[in-house]
């Protein structure tokens, strides 16, 4: 199944583990894509060596985007540079940002030859959009799994809504608060019946969650809720279009002894606009 965090399944009798300790203090950003295990435990990942087609997402992800031809598209936490590669050779002009030295290298490489299509260094928990990317107004921020590895999703959507122009979308995809609430590790379990579950905890208990994956303990992400994630659209002025917590295909009813997505979401997706014509209504309009 999903390609993020997936576990055997445990005795449902199995108490819960503390989180793992952790040496990140909570307001520094951990950037472990940087850490030369975790890279190499990621880099094997098919989303990372064969892109978006193995993404369970992408299709829903690219239904949200709309249309791309002609936009300028700020890509958050670009990672390896897949997207960067589809969009500029759909049409579009991308900027991608990341934190992790190691990614932009696999972007560069992957797509920084390509025509309207550029990468820089940058942090979301300090997201700093002055300069030439803060000046320009953009049609479309993409954010991919990224916004559950930053503390303060405030400040990022507001330095989003600051530069997308009318019309603007914000499309992000972040792995669902379902499976980010647990306050333990990895907790499918099972019970003496053979039923599979997915326990929910803690998921009114916003903040940070240190886990093993792939191998590497202590990884960092911020779990917060859904009504936060769609609340904080709205106070920040956005209009909050679709909201997507499945994708096409998937197996919906996996079977009670089966851990999997039927049992529970996995990612929360979400296009949100700011008010006003977009680009290609201006135009329409000024044709007429
Ligand atoms: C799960 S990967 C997703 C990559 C790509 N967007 C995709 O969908 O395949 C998360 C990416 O977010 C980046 N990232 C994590 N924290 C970040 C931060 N604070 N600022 C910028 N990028 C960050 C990581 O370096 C990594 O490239």
């Amino acid at each position: 199944m999903s390609s993020e965090t997936q576990s055997q399944p445990t005795d449902i009798t199995t108490d819960l583990t503390a989180p793992a300790p952790t040496d990140t203090p909570a307001s520094v950003t951990q950037n472990i894509y940087d850490s030369p295990a975790f890279f190499a435990a990621y880099s094997q990942l098919p989303r990372f060596t064969h892109g978006l087609d193995t993404a369970y997402e992408w299709p829903t992800m690219r239904a949200l985007l709309g249309s791309t031809r002609g936009c300028d598209i700020l890509d958050l936490g670009c990672g390896p540079g897949w997207f960067a590669e589809w969009a500029a050779t759909n049409g579009a002009g991308v900027h991608g940002i990341d934190v992790s030295e190691s990614m932009l290298d696999a972007a560069r490489a992957r797509a920084g030859y390509l025509r309207g299509v550029s990468f820089a260094k940058g942090d979301l928990a300090n997201l700093d959009l002055k300069g030439e990317v803060g000046m320009r107004s953009w049609d479309i921020v993409h954010a991919s799994l990224v916004l559950h590895y930053v503390e303060d999703l405030s400040a990022v959507y507001s330095a989003v809504r600051k530069v997308l122009s009318p019309g603007g979308r914000f499309v992000f995809s972040v792995e669902h608060p379902v499976v980010t609430a647990p306050l333990g590790e990895d907790v499918w379990r099972w019970d003496e019946k053979g039923d599979v579950y997915w326990p929910l905890s803690g998921y009114w208990d916003e903040g940070p969650r240190d886990r093993e994956w792939l191998g590497v303990p202590g990884v960092r992400k911020w779990h917060r809720t859904v009504e936060t994630y769609l609340n904080g659209l709205t106070e920040h002025g956005f209009v909050v279009r679709t909201v997507k917590e499945g994708w096409e295909g998937m197996n919906r009813k996996p079977g009670r002894e089966r851990k999997g997505e039927g049992h529970r979401p996995y990612y929360l997706m979400v296009l949100a606009m700011v008010p006003g014509m977009d680009k290609l209504e201006r135009e329409v309009l000024i044709q007429w």
